[in-house]
């Protein structure tokens, strides 16, 4: 590993969740560039800094980004950072010209999205780095990094729900079940959670859902301000736009194999006025919402400890996948 040169800083990591677009990687569902260390979802302790690093100290807890913007792009300038064109780590590298890993004979090794936080060590961009509470359990602080703000931030910054309106949330993985709980937060009535799995049904009740339903039963949630899709199946994002109320808006989250593509009856669409909303990392801002969600959990407004079903060793990534296919546990948590 080289490194940190200037801007970027050297962590240790603390935990890493394991989330589907890992998943969707490995199933080979999206193409990347190989060889890559996987891993978007992380925490780390800032343990060297590059030239010209300001704000951050050794031995800070930081939340990486997945995408960590340039800060002066088109839509970084509009104010929108997660559709940032040029983020420092595109091209799953640690910088925007170079691999700071490599192989014993030399050859360069991506890191997923920049930062790949399936190893016990990484070089990141500064920008990447966010720092938050250190009273933060570093097993949660890795899901802010990736499922809880992106739930979270569909629900509070897409999808914009105000206190009364009805939202129903299809999935309930790390991503879903974070969904639910910013619903709750920002006061949504009623929730109704959606999913295969009873047991993600009963988790959905203590994240704030106010009624469940298994995915059989799903015509009974028709008429809802909001439905938030979190799996990224063709079929239940076309359910989810069934499942609206006229004038009502789907926030699509979940991402399917790339080149998928859904149907919509157009008349429908355009005489009920529905809106459909792609929702990418939350419209969130990580500087300004990494900490704020961190506090929120500190604070006791976010249950996020009921996302880490399990806490593992990198070893056990493999079975982790393959309890994620099965759709079993909310999230599995490596701890470094
Ligand atoms: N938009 C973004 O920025 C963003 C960020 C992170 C993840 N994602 C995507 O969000 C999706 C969810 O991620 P996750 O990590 O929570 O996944 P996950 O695998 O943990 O959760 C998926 C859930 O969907 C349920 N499910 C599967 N098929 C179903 C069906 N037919 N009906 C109802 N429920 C069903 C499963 O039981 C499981 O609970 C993935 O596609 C992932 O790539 C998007
Ligand atoms: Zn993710
Ligand atoms: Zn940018």
């Amino acid at each position: 590993m080289d490194g940190p040169a200037r801007n970027e800083v050297r962590v240790r990591m603390a935990a890493a969740g394991v989330c589907h677009s890992d998943l969707h990687v490995v199933d080979g569902e999206w193409e990347r560039p190989t060889g890559v260390v996987l891993g978007h979802e992380g925490a780390a302790w800032v343990e060297s800094l590059g030239e010209g690093v300001t704000g951050l100290e050794v031995g800070d807890l930081v939340v990486l980004a997945w995408t960590a913007p340039c800060t002066t792009c088109p839509a970084c300038e509009r104010g929108e950072p997660w559709l940032c064109a040029t983020p420092d780590g595109a091209g799953h590298r640690l910088s925007r010209e170079l691999q700071r890993l490599h192989r014993a004979t030399g050859e360069p090794i991506g890191a997923y999205s920049g930062i790949g936080t399936f190893g016990e060590h990484q070089v990141v961009a500064r920008s990447a780095a966010i720092k938050v509470d250190p009273r933060t359990p570093p097993e949660i602080a890795a899901l802010i990094g990736c499922a809880v703000t992106t739930g979270i931030g569909a629900v509070r910054n897409t999808a914009q729900v105000q206190a009364g309106e009805s939202v129903t949330v299809i999935g309930l993985g790390g991503v879903g079940l974070s969904a639910v709980m910013g619903a709750a937060a920002a006061g949504g009535h009623p929730i109704t959670a959606i999913d295969t799995s009873p047991a993600k049904l009963e988790l959905a009740v203590q994240a704030g859902a106010h009624r469940t339903l298994l995915a059989t039963e799903a015509a009974q949630a028709a008429g809802a301000d909001h439905v938030l899709e979190c799996i990224g199946l063709v079929e239940t994002v076309e359910l989810a736009i069934d499942l609206l109320r006229p004038g009502g808006t789907v926030t699509l989250v979940g991402m399917t194999p790339q080149g998928h593509r859904a149907s919509f009856d157009v008349y429908r669409l355009v005489e009920d006025g529905k809106r459909i909303v792609g929702s990418n990392y939350g419209s969130a801002v990580p500087a300004r919402d990494f900490p704020r969600i961190a506090i929120d959990f500190l604070e006791g407004r976010l249950p996020l400890d009921l996302l880490v079903t399990e806490r593992i060793r990198l070893e056990d990534l493999d079975s982790a996948f393959a309890a994620m296919r099965r759709g079993d546990g909310a999230r599995r948590v490596i701890v470094y």
